[in-house]
């Protein structure tokens, strides 16, 4: 099963199955652990900003169906899905739907995102982006504050969780 689910969630990286695949993850089997140990353990060192503002990509290709900021996603649609599964499911709208193609650093972003937007005014995301700026949804207080040390992004999430590309152990 976990390695069914591995191929599953590469092929879904990999584009279309060609020989391009630029954004290929060097892990082939992501399965176990949350978004960040995955980030961890991954061969490129994560660095860097983001090619995207995973919030602004949020407006302007995913709202007109899931309202501005995720306003009509069910309260705590995210509970039920584990990180993986939530990549497979943002990766899925992204390329469906979305019509557009992401890094894999961009869909753990987005991911990630989906955990804030869940915990309502509760939560918080920040990203640094590559033109030098910091994407935030509304009502993050502080964003160079929660971005310190976490990476190109983090957030909070309904249960108060504080998390990052770059898992801060706190
Ligand atoms: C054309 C409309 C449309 C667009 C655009 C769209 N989605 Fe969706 N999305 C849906 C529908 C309909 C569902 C529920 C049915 C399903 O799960 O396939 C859904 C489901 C989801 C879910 C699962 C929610 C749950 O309750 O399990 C996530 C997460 C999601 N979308 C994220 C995104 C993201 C991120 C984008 C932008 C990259 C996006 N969607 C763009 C229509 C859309």
């Amino acid at each position: 099963m976990r390695i069914a689910a591995g191929c599953i969630l590469t092929l879904l990286f990999l584009s279309g199955c060609g020989d391009d695949a630029p954004q290929a993850d060097a892990d082939p089997q992501p399965a176990a652990g949350t978004i960040r140990e995955h980030a961890q353990s991954s061969i490129a060192p994560v660095t860097g900003p983001l090619a995207i503002g995973p919030v602004t990509f949020f407006q302007n290709y995913c709202a007109r169906c899931h309202g501005d900021y995720g306003w009509s996603f069910n309260a705590g649609y995210t509970a039920g899905l584990r990180d993986e599964e939530l990549l497979e499911r943002v990766h899925e709208m992204v390329v469906g739907p979305a019509q557009q193609r992401l890094g894999e650093r961009e869909i753990r972003a987005l991911a990630d995102l989906h955990r804030a937007i869940d915990a309502g005014d509760a939560g918080s995301f920040a990203a640094r982006t590559a033109d030098g700026s910091i994407d935030a949804l509304p009502g993050t207080k502080d964003p160079e504050a929660l971005l310190e040390g976490r990476g190109a992004w983090a957030g909070t999430d309904a249960s108060g969780r504080v998390f990052g590309e770059v898992d801060s152990r706190e």
